[in-house]
C-alpha cells in the first residue's frame, strides 16, 4: 500500500489544542518494574521525539532509601534495556537532571509533606508552575492511602493557574464492590475530570486505528452491522507463563487481568455507535452504551458461554513449562484460570445475534493480539455453489500485535487457464507504510495526560460496567464448585472445550 502524501491532522489534534504545559510527573512506585520498564523510558522516548515540554520533572517515590543519583541510576538500566529508541548518551545527561527521588511509606502521613516540599524544591530550581501529575504505579491497596495523603497535604486540588491530575494504573479493583470502592477513594478527593484510569491498550496505534478505520473510510460503516457481520473474534494471546508475577495472577486470573478492561475495551471500539464528535466524554458515552448493551453470562449461562482453562505442562519458547499448579508461589489445588473464552453478545439494532469470541490465555503459542471481523458468507450460487468446497468468508483483521497493521481477506482468482479462487489478503503494515516504528503506548497515554485529553482513559461509569458483567461471570463460575479447571498442554490454544464452544456453532478460532 502506497503512504498519504501528506497527512491530515485528526481534528481536533489534542496536543494542538491544549498546548502541553510544564508539568511535573509524581511516580507512586517510582523505584518499581513498571516505572523502570514503561514509564521513564516513555517519558525520555517523548523527549527525544522532542513532545515533552521544554520545562518537567519527574519525581519518583518509594520505600527503598535512594538518593536522587542512585535513583537516576537505576531507571537508567531501565531505559537502555526497554527504551524504544537507544540511550543517547548527550540527551541522557540533560534528561537525567530533571530526575528526582524521595522515600516514603504511602501509608505513612509524613510521606505527603515531604513530598510537597520536595515537589515545591524542585518547582522553584527549575521554574515550574505546579502542574502536576500524580501516577499510581503501586498496589491498589495504597490508593486510598495516597489520595487521602495528597489532599491532606493540599496537593490534590486544581488552582485556577495549576492542576493536579491522577493517573489510576488498573488492576482498578477485583470485582464490582472493590472496584466502587477505589472509585468513591478517588472520587472523594479529585474530580472526574482530573482522574485518568489507565488501560495501556487504548495507547496502542492499531487500537487508535479501530475508529478511524470504521469512521474516516466510507466502504466499512455501511456494512457495519449484523446483515453483513457473522462474528467478531477478540484474541490477545500471551506466550509466557506466568513467570515471577504467580502472586498477582492467583489473585486475578485471565477474567480479571485481561477480559474485564483490554478485551472489553476493544470490543467496546468495535461495536460503538458513530461519536458525533471527538469530545473525550462523547466518545466515552458512545463506548459506555456499549457496555450497557452487553447481555449478562448469569448462572447456569457460564457453562454455555464461557470456558476456563490452566496450562499443563509443555513447552513455552521452546523451554519446558511446569503445569501452572506447580509454579513457583500458586496453589497447587489452584482453580485460577490461565485461559478464558466467552461468547458475548451486544443486543442492540445493529449487533442482533452476531457473536463476539473473546479468548485470551497464558502459554499460547504465539504472542498476538488482533480484532478480527468475519463478515457473512456469499450466497451458494457461481463460485460457492459446491456445499463441500466453500469459499472462505471476508476476513477483516486489525493486528495490535505483533506487526501492527491490518489486512482484509478476499478471494481472487488464480492465474491461469484452469478456473480456480484462492483467499488472498491486502496487507497494510504500520512500519512498511510510515517507516517508523509507533511510539509506545505509554508514550501516548503520558502525552494525553499532559494535555489533559481523557478520550483514551476509562471513565468511572464504564470501569464499574464492565465489572458488573465480569463479576456476574465470576459468581456464576463462583456456583460451579469446580475442584479442576479444564487443562491445555502449554504451547497450544487452548482447552478442547473452547474449540468445542465455537464448533458447536460451526465455526473456528482464527489460527494466529
Ligand atoms: N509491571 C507491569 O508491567 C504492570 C502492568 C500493569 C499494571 N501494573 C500495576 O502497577 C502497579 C505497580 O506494578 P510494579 O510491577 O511496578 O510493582 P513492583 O515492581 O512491585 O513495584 C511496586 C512499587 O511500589 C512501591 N510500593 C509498594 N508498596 C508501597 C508502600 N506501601 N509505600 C510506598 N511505596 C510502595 C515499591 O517501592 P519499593 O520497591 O521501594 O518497596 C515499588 O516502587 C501494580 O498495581 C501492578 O498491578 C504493573
Amino acid at each position: 500500500m502506497s503512504s498519504p502524501t501528506t497527512p491530515v491532522d485528526i481534528n481536533p489534534v489534542p496536543e494542538a489544542v491544549t498546548p502541553i504545559e510544564a508539568c511535573t510527573l509524581v511516580i507512586f512506585g517510582g523505584s518499581g518494574d513498571l516505572a523502570r520498564r514503561r514509564l521513564i523510558p516513555a517519558v525520555y522516548n517523548l523527549l527525544l521525539d522532542g513532545l515533552l515540554p521544554a520545562k518537567y520533572a519527574v519525581i519518583g517515590l518509594g520505600r527503598k532509601a535512594m538518593t536522587d543519583e542512585e535513583f537516576r541510576n537505576l531507571v537508567k538500566e531501565g531505559v537502555i534495556k526497554h527504551s524504544r529508541q537507544a540511550l543517547v548518551e548527550e540527551t541522557w545527561a540533560t534528561f537525567q537532571s530533571h530526575l528526582f527521588y524521595i522515600q516514603g511509606e504511602n501509608e505513612d502521613p509524613h510521606t505527603y509533606a515531604a513530598l510537597r516540599a520536595k515537589a515545591e524544591q524542585v518547582e522553584q530550581a527549575m521554574q515550574l508552575p505546579g502542574n502536576r501529575i500524580f501516577y499510581l504505579s503501586i498496589p491498589p491497596s495504597s490508593f486510598a492511602s495516597v489520595c487521602e495523603g495528597l489532599a491532606t497535604a493540599g496537593l490534590a486540588t486544581s488552582s485556577g493557574s495549576s492542576y493536579s491530575r491522577i493517573i489510576v494504573e488498573k488492576p482498578v479493583g477485583r470485582d464490582l464492590a472493590s472496584a466502587q470502592q477505589i472509585n468513591a477513594v478517588t472520587g472523594k478527593v479529585f474530580e472526574e475530570s482530573q482522574i485518568f484510569r489507565i488501560d495501556h491498550y487504548l495507547g496502542k496505534e492499531t487500537v487508535q486505528n479501530l475508529m478511524v478505520v470504521r469512521f474516516a473510510n466510507s466502504i466499512f460503516e455501511p456494512i457495519w452491522n449484523h446483515k453483513y457481520i457473522d462474528h467478531v473474534q477478540i484474541t490477545v494471546s500471551e506466550s509466557e507463563g506466568v513467570g515471577t508475577r504467580a502472586s498477582y495472577y492467583e489473585e486475578a486470573g485471565a477474567l480479571r487481568d485481561m477480559i474485564q478492561n483490554h478485551l472489553l475495551q476493544l470490543l467496546c471500539l468495535v461495536a460503538m455507535e458513530p461519536p458525533y464528535s471527538l469530545d473525550p466524554n462523547v466518545v466515552r458515552d458512545a463506548k459506555m452504551e456499549v457496555l450497557r448493551c452487553l447481555r449478562p453470562i448469569v448462572g447456569k449461562d457460564v457453562e454455555r458461554y464461557t470456558v476456563r482453562g490452566q496450562y499443563a505442562e509443555g513447552t513455552a519458547h521452546g523451554q519446558p513449562v511446569p503445569g501452572y499448579r506447580r509454579e513457583k508461589g500458586v496453589n497447587p489445588n489452584s482453580t485460577t484460570e490461565t485461559y478464558v473464552a466467552v461468547k458475548a453478545f451486544v443486543e442492540n439494532w445493529r449487533w442482533s445475534g452476531v457473536p463476539f469470541y473473546l479468548r485470551t490465555g497464558k502459554t499460547l503459542p504465539k504472542r498476538a493480539s488482533e480484532v478480527a471481523v468475519q463478515f457473512k458468507d456469499i450466497p451458494q450460487i457461481l463460485f460457492n455453489a459446491d456445499p463441500a468446497r466453500p469459499q472462505p468468508a471476508n476476513v477483516l483483521t486489525l493486528r495490535i500485535q505483533p506487526d501492527e497493521g491490518l489486512s482484509l481477506r478476499i478471494i481472487s482468482r488464480v492465474p491461469g487457464t484452469r478456473a480456480q479462487t484462492h483467499p488472498v489478503e491486502m496487507d497494510f503494515q504500520y512500519s512498511d507504510v510510515f517507516g517508523c516504528p509507533s511510539p509506545e503506548a505509554y508514550e501516548r497515554l503520558l502525552l494525553d495526560v499532559m494535555a489533559g485529553d481523557a478520550s483514551r482513559f476509562m471513565r468511572r461509569d464504564a470501569v464499574e460496567a464492565s465489572w458488573d458483567w465480569v463479576t456476574k461471570i465470576l459468581d456464576g463460575w463462583a456456583q460451579q464448585k469446580l475442584r479442576w479447571l479444564p487443562e491445555y498442554q502449554a504451547g497450544t490454544w487452548g482447552p478442547v472445550e473452547a474449540e468445542r464452544m465455537i464448533q458447536n456453532d460451526g465455526r473456528a478460532w482464527r489460527i494466529l
